[in-house]
This record gives C-alpha cells, sequence and structure tokens, in this order.
C-alpha cells in the first residue's frame, strides 16, 4: 500500500471528513496529523463533509451545522492553515453536487452495491433507514469530491480504500467512456495514501471510536480528560497495590506507547511488573501528556471561535478557490460528455 511517507512533493492533495461530531484523539493521531504534514508541499483541498453527513443523519439534520463548526475549529486549532490549505465546506461548492450527478450516470449499481461499507453500515445501522438513493451513491459523491479536483493522493484510512479503489474505476470509466485515446486522461486516477493504522487507543484499550464510547475529544475539558483517565480500567490483575501487573494487559500502557518517553515507558514495565508504582501514579504522565498536547489546541481553536467572522470569511474563501478549480473541471467534464454551456 502507499505509505504516506514517500509521496513525492507538489501534489494535488484532496480528503474530507464527514461532520459528525467533534473530533477526538483517535481522529487527531489517525487522520489530521497527516493533513497537517501534508499541508506544506502539496496542494491541498480539506473540505468538511455535511452532505455526507446527511446521507445517514438526514432524519435528525439538526446537529450537522453546529458539529461543521467545531470539526472546522478542531481542524484550526490543531494546526490546518488556511494561508496554506484549502479549507470549505463542501455544501459551499454546489459544483461537488452537479459532478455528483454526471457520474450516478456511468456507476453500474452493482458496482456501489457491491461496496463493503455500504453492507455492513446498512445492517449495523438498521434502524436508521438507509435504504435511500443518497446511501447508496455515497461513494459516488465522494469520488466526486476526489476527481473534482483531479487529486493525485487521498489521504484516508483503511475502511476508506473501497471508496477510493471505486472512485479509480469510476475515472478509468468516464475515461474509457468520453475521453478515449487522450494523451492525458481528463480524469486522472488517484492514490488512497493511507495513513497508518493510528495507534491511538481508547479509554478501554479498544480502537478509539465515538461508536464505542471511549473517546477522549479533541478539545475535551482538562477536567474531564483528567476524570476519564483516572477513572479508565488498568489491568484487572492488580487488584491491590501490592498486586503485580502486566502493561500488555493495560490500557493506560497503549497510552503510553503514544505518549511517553523510553524511560517513563521502562519506569512503567518495571514499576508495574514489580508493584513498584501504583495505578493512579502511572497514569500520571499520561494525564499530563494529553493536557500537554491538547492545551494549544484548544488555545488556538478559542481565538478563531471568537472570531467567527474571521472563520466564515477564511471559509468562504476557500469555497471561491475550490470553486474555481472545480469549475474547470466541471466544464472539461460536461464537454466531454455532450452538454452544451
Ligand atoms: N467517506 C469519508 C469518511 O467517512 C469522508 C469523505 C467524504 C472523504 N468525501 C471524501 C474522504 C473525499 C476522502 C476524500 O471518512
Ligand atoms: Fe496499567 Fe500502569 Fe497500573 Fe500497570 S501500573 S496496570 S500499566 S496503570
Amino acid at each position: 500500500m502507499y505509505d504516506i511517507e514517500i509521496l513525492p512533493k507538489n501534489h494535488c492533495i484532496v480528503s474530507g471528513m464527514r461532520t459528525t461530531g467533534r473530533l477526538h484523539l483517535g481522529n487527531y493521531h489517525g487522520a489530521l496529523k497527516n493533513w497537517i504534514k501534508l499541508q506544506s508541499d502539496n496542494r491541498c483541498f480539506f473540505f468538511a463533509a455535511d452532505w455526507h453527513a446527511l446521507t445517514t443523519d438526514y432524519e435528525h439534520p439538526d446537529k450537522i451545522s453546529t458539529n461543521t463548526s467545531e470539526i472546522i475549529l478542531d481542524w484550526l486549532g490543531a494546526g490546518l492553515d488556511p494561508r496554506q490549505a484549502t479549507l470549505f465546506i463542501q455544501s459551499h461548492v454546489p459544483e461537488h453536487a452537479e459532478f455528483f450527478l454526471l457520474l450516478s450516470m456511468l456507476t453500474p449499481l452493482s458496482w456501489l452495491e457491491r461496496v463493503p461499507t455500504y453492507k455492513e453500515l446498512k445492517q449495523k445501522l438498521k434502524e436508521k433507514h438507509l435504504a435511500t438513493h443518497g446511501f447508496l451513491g455515497y461513494p459516488v459523491l465522494q469520488s466526486a469530491d476526489i476527481l473534482l479536483y483531479k487529486a493525485n493522493g487521498v489521504p484516508v484510512g483503511e475502511d476508506q480504500i473501497s471508496h477510493i479503489e471505486l472512485t479509480r474505476e469510476i475515472a478509468r470509466h468516464f475515461n474509457h467512456l468520453y475521453a478515449k485515446g487522450e494523451q492525458t486522461p481528463v480524469l486522472p486516477e488517484p492514490r488512497p495514501l493511507l495513513t497508518k493504522s493510528s495507534k491511538m487507543p481508547g479509554l478501554d484499550g479498544q480502537k478509539m471510536s465515538k461508536s464505542y464510547h471511549n473517546t477522549i475529544e479533541l478539545r475535551e475539558d482538562p477536567k474531564s480528560v483528567e476524570h476519564k483517565l483516572k477513572t479508565m480500567p488498568t489491568d484487572p490483575a492488580r487488584v491491590r497495590r501490592s498486586d503485580p501487573g502486566e502493561p500488555e494487559k493495560c490500557p493506560v500502557w497503549r497510552f503510553h506507547q503514544v505518549y511517553s518517553n523510553s524511560e517513563v515507558q521502562e519506569w512503567v514495565q518495571v514499576g508495574c511488573r514489580t508493584a513498584g508504582i501504583g495505578c493512579i501514579e502511572c497514569k500520571r504522565p499520561v494525564i499530563d501528556a494529553v493536557l500537554a498536547e491538547q492545551a494549544p489546541i484548544r488555545a488556538k481553536a478559542q481565538e478563531y471561535q471568537e472570531n467567527p467572522r474571521e472563520v466564515r470569511a477564511l471559509l468562504k474563501q476557500g469555497a471561491e478557490a475550490a470553486r474555481e478549480v472545480a469549475q474547470k473541471t466541471l466544464k472539461e467534464v460536461k464537454q466531454c460528455m455532450g452538454l452544451s454551456e
């Protein structure tokens, strides 16, 4: 699989996040930090996918707009820089929708029914009535998001690989149907830039994920962070302070692997196995490290939060910059498909 480290510079990078809630530390370590790394050397388009949020939350859209604002603050707080990357909200660039419509014409139903996330989510979210056209079409909209900017690379997690594969198939199909024999394909096939699976554990040791209720939000209140970490489970063998434990069986150790240097890690390994340290003691460096990581992010986000006009302006600029590229591609696509201006 393609590794984010070997990407040549000056590529066009596109990625989005569904606006289904505030970001947590798993999203930060898994995705956002990579985006931040990519922004200085590439032409990056990053957007808040509010239409994609609607595909599953259309019955309760009340929170989508708040979630969108929160995610934008998460991004800015964490260090996505609107002067380097183009940041925008998907629904502010209507070209995504028009392109989605056009790609829908040539995408076989069977390709969509085969997508693993479709089958899985439809099963998992049964109560949500997801037998909709929009939900089936989710990856076509995602393809439109990507192909609209002729992206070379799409930083995503493992779960999104099938969507990028589909995007590549749609691009190939489009080029074959409408642009045969062109020197350079009208729609280049993007590569997935697989984000190395985040080592960020949840509070219970499983992967950190909203659906497991084991998250710490990126900008969570410090008191709440401290409380969550202080009460998180440890190796159950350590009933009493004098009982030795095994870090491998403890979710706190997984946090040390993300946050602690080798010296502290050694202190945990030895101290735990010999009952030389207590669990409260052991958690202290983790608590301090998480709080230290979050403090500047929270502060920077706060500044933006106090300047909503600035945020609105930068999103407007982002959408305008995105539309410029999007309109160019769409014009080409419409020509290919026999539509007049
Ligand atoms: N489907 C992606 C997710 O759930 C979000 C997304 C929407 C996206 N459009 C995209 C990711 C385009 C990359 C490129 O995470
Ligand atoms: Fe976990 Fe640390 Fe307690 Fe060992 S000492 S069980 S690693 S919290």
